[in-house]
């Protein structure tokens, strides 16, 4: 299988790297990577809101502080690029079609941000769309979706399985609201939807162990077209 993983940062980078995480990680893709193309894309995190938020006392222009987030989504990838060693390009990559080239040279390109305006979700929707991969697999701090958002709602209901429609209208619904980061971004959702993806959301406990999520272990949701 051709697979694409989005490794949130919040997963990666709570308060500070987790080095542990980090390691499992690697291992996991490691393994992974021995009967599969994989490519890897990973996010900013907590860290990235600081930054960004710091740079709010200085500036408004908010293309320019999407580049801050960028800049902390590719000290990530560098982290994760450590913990693969030989097995990773040893550069960030932030364009796809140099994602496919260093997957024919059988190493795991791992990608952050690219361009302003989006977040690493929507990046990882194209770059599946671009490889036409089988499977995304979104690795985030909520263990699913949920069709309310659980860390408000106690009563929010765990979703199985869920179409790449019912994808979309949940991540609309949590966009629209003041300050409300859903589970998927709304943009990477349409992209999920628009190239037909395949894609699995799990949390951070699946995530130590990939290699059965792969196989479909887990306890997120399907996503499917
Ligand atoms: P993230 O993808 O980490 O955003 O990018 P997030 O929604 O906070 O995701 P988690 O918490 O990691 O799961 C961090 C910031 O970097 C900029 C945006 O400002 C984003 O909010 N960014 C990232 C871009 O402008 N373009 C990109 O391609 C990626």
């Amino acid at each position: 299988m051709k697979i694409v993983f989005d490794i949130g940062g919040s997963v990666l980078v709570p308060d500070k790297p987790d080095v542990g995480f980090i390691e499992e990680i690697a291992y996991q893709l490691t393994k992974i990577s021995e009967d599969h193309e994989i490519a890897v894309v990973v996010g900013g995190g907590k860290i990235a809101r600081e930054y960004i938020n710091a740079a709010r006392a200085f500036t408004q222009n908010e293309t320019f502080k999407d580049y801050i987030g960028i800049h902390i989504t590719r000290a990530n990838a560098m982290l994760l690029i450590a913990a693969l060693r030989e097995k990773a390009y040893p550069f960030v990559v932030s364009d796809f079609r140099k994602a496919w080239e260093v997957m024919q040279l059988k190493k795991i390109p791992i990608m952050g941000g690219t361009h302003p305006g989006h977040t690493t979700d929507a990046v990882a929707a194209l770059l599946a769309e671009y490889l036409q991969a089988d499977l995304l697999v979104i690795v985030t701090n909520v263990d699913g979706v949920y069709d309310s958002d659980p860390r408000k709602n106690p009563n929010a209901k765990k979703l199985e399985k869920i179409s790449t429609e019912q994808l979309v209208e949940i991540a609309m619904q949590s966009e629209s609201k003041a300050g409300g980061s859903g589970v998927v971004d709304a943009l990477a959702a349409k992209f999920i939807q628009r190239g037909k993806i395949r894609t699995l959301v799990i949390g951070k406990e699946d995530a130590r162990n990939l290699f059965d999520v792969i196989k479909g272990k887990h306890s997120g949701t399907l996503v499917e077209p």
